[in-house]
């Protein structure tokens, strides 16, 4: 176990903006970053960063948290992984605290994983450049396709010998678990328990995480024979995620960013001979087509991709799948084809690298031209054909976000096409109509179950959605979108008040300037609050109270307690810093004006809460009276609710005043 003092040294050495700035394009607005958020996919940033607080937090998604959260929840990481993350990024020494064997086994399975793929990028490594196979075989087929002695390190290139067993039995030496062996798929295990090795006879391409860390491998063999399949790869593991993978990406980030376009390509083989050219910002999708998750990779650098694929039938099929996602994404597409039997790989290594960048620069075209051409080819001049194409090129056209990108390409497929533009526009409507209504349902659906609102003061009421409630929100869609009580809006307006203004001070008649937090607590303490991570939060204020103490925030952010820790975020990242992207006007003035109105705003979430207490009183008497017969009972709760009545009148002629004022 890490130690509690390496902890609190790694958790005040983060800066947000820089762990965040490791994996988004983090861009200035006044005193804190935005910036496209990694956690969904989006083209205008909703994701803001805060330096002052310490917090991200993603108004589009809602996802939110501090520095070790960024990590745990983007990396996938343990708390620990995520610790141990952080404390090399800022050099921090990291203390562990001992611990037995069968803790050491349960804690860390997963690191356990990424210290056997580690150790096994090294043994292959090995293999390749210190054995007399791996020379003569593996590193010689590698020079013979022309790769470099740095490309091959660069990549961390091996072999693994044509033996059955070679990795499995050094991997026992070593006292690696059979299991995670398994697990990670570097062996196989027979019926009778023995294992053997997946990527026997093959050169070793190892696959990084974005940090750079080994999470799988591809296997390529060494035989022509074509029985054998070409490539043998990783499974999917607790470390390796395929569809949140590109190969590549580590090496690539930097000068994706830099160059602000990410060239998408389909092999190994291709990455590497661009980087021997010196084209550093590309990645492959490993002759699988683009899922979700690596565009929204992608699109963390840059919202250019230009994809470079073969030439052939095959290549061009791959290049027309997946792309719809990423114009949808607003990603601009490009696409480049070689000439035909050629790969970026084989093109580069016969024309060279000027050769090569001048072919790319000379032969970009957008994709939709490019499907528009490539479907044209195969109309043959049938009309019924060309009818067909025209709706599939406007389909294509009708996912782009951008209203101006649409017209420039409407006006040139109408050329390409020949067809008047009007036409086309028609079409293009038509589409967008259907959509819309689809939409539109969607929306009716989710307003017709939320039938609860907030006041108009107070913020929207998926404003204090946490993390996790949203996320159940969009899971279960066109279902019942979560929605909040109005009981727990005003539980969590106060530990809004709590967190944010807490420790100002505000003038209150007779007393002079005293913290909100006491006065609020003070006021309250006849209130039971039933929003479970409200009642902790407020709880913690209250026992900090007695010592005349306020918490720091900063205590919840990083909390244990997932809901706690959502909870806090999700009130403290009320957007003060907004992006004009921010168009909720209702939100704008009211972040605006309320801290000029403390007072005003502790009193009303005092009065309201308890308004709301006394209602729910009145009711659970009006419900008692229907079922109790006439006596004394009654006129006690006669006269219980008449009481209950008359404090609701008041408290609501206050509010009211305060309301209007
Ligand atoms: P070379 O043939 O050595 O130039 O490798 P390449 O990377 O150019 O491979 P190719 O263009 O044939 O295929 C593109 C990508 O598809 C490869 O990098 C692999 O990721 C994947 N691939 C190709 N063949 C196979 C196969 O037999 N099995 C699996 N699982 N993947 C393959
Ligand atoms: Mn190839």
């Amino acid at each position: 176990m890490i130690k509690r003092e390496t902890i609190e040294k790694v958790l005040d050495a983060a800066r947000i903006e820089e762990v965040v700035g490791d994996f988004v394009d983090l861009k200035k607005r006044g005193t804190s970053f935005i910036g496209n958020c990694p956690f969904h996919n989006e083209k205008t940033p909703s994701f803001h960063v805060s330096v002052a607080k310490g917090i991200y937090k993603c108004f589009g998604c809602g996802a939110g948290g501090d520095a070790l959260k960024f990590v745990m929840e983007l990396e996938k990481y343990s708390y620990p992984e995520a610790i141990r993350y952080l404390a090399d990024k800022y050099s921090v020494p990291v203390e562990e605290i001992e611990r037995s064997p069968a803790q050491l086994a349960a804690q860390d399975r997963r690191e356990s994983l990424y210290v056997l793929s580690t150790w096994a990028g090294k043994y292959f490594k090995e293999q390749l450049w210190h054995t007399e196979s791996g020379q003569s075989v593996a590193l010689s087929y590698f020079k013979e396709r022309g790769y470099r002695e740095d490309i091959i390190k660069k990549f961390d290139l091996g072999y693994s010998s044509d033996q059955w067993s070679a990795l499995a039995d050094a991997a026992a030496e070593n006292g690696f678990h059979k299991d995670y062996l398994k697990e990670i798929g570097l062996a196989i295990e027979r019926d009778d328990g023995s294992l053997y090795d997946r990527f026997r006879g093959r050169v070793i391409f190892p696959i990084h995480n974005l940090t750079g860390r080994v999470i799988g491998f591809g296997g390529r063999t060494l035989k022509t024979e074509k029985t054998v399949p070409k490539y043998v790869n990783s499974p999917e593991s607790d470390i390796y995620h395929k569809s949140d993978v590109l190969y590549g990406l580590h090496f690539a980030k930097k000068t994706i960013k830099d160059n602000d376009v990410c060239y998408l390509v389909e092999g190994y083989a291709d990455v590497l001979s661009m980087h021997q050219a010196g084209v550093e910002n590309v990645v492959s999708s490993s002759g699988t087509s683009l899922t979700s998750g690596q565009i929204r990779l992608i699109s963390r650098f840059t919202n250019n991709v230009v994809i470079l694929y073969d030439g052939d039938a095959a290549g061009i099929k791959a290049s027309l799948r997946g792309t719809d996602m990423l114009l949808e994404e607003g990603l601009n597409v490009k696409v480049v084809l070689f000439p035909d039997g050629n790969d970026p790989d084989s093109y580069v290594q016969t024309y060279g690298s000027t050769g090569f960048k001048k072919y790319i620069a000379e032969h970009q075209e957008d994709f939709i031209f490019y499907k528009t051409n490539i479907l044209l080819k195969n109309t043959g001049g049938d009309p019924i054909k060309r009818a067909e194409v025209i709706r599939e090129v406007i389909e294509s056209i009708a996912l782009i976000p951008d209203e101006i990108k649409v017209s420039v390409f409407i006006q040139q497929c109408s050329h390409l096409l020949d067809i008047e533009e009007r036409v086309l526009l028609t079409e293009l409507n038509k589409i967008r109509i259907q959509k819309a209504k689809a939409q539109d349902k969607k929306i009716q659906q989710a307003s017709k179950s939320s039938n609860e609102s907030s006041p108009p003061d107070m913020p929207p009421a998926d404003f204090f959605l946490t993390d996790a409630e949203r996320t159940k929100e969009v899971s279960s869609e066109g279902v019942t979108p979560q929605t909040l009580t109005s009981d727990t809006l005003q539980e969590r307006e106060i530990v809004r008040i709590l967190l944010n203004y807490g420790e100002e001070l505000a003038e209150w008649e007779g007393d002079g300037d005293v913290p909100i937090a006491p006065l609020l607590l003070n006021a309250l303490d006849d209130v039971t609050f039933e929003d479970r991570p409200s009642a902790f939060i407020v709880n913690v204020f209250k026992q900090k109270a007695e010592h005349f103490e306020i918490p720091d925030v900063k205590y919840f952010f990083s909390h244990k307690d997932r809901e706690v820790q959502d909870l806090a975020i999700t009130c403290v990242a009320t957007p003060y810093e907004l992006s004009p992207n921010w168009n909720d006007d209702k939100r704008k003035i009211y972040v605006r004006q309320e801290r000029e109105h403390l007072r005003e705003l502790t009193i009303q979430g005092i009065y309201r809460i308890k308004k709301r207490k006394i209602e729910k009183e009145m009711i659970k008497i009006r419900e008692e009276l229907k079922i109790i017969d006439v006596g004394e009972n009654m006129e006690i709760l006669l006269a219980k609710y008449q009481k209950l009545k008359e404090a609701e009148k008041t408290l609501g002629e206050f509010l009211g005043n305060i309301v209007v004022k």
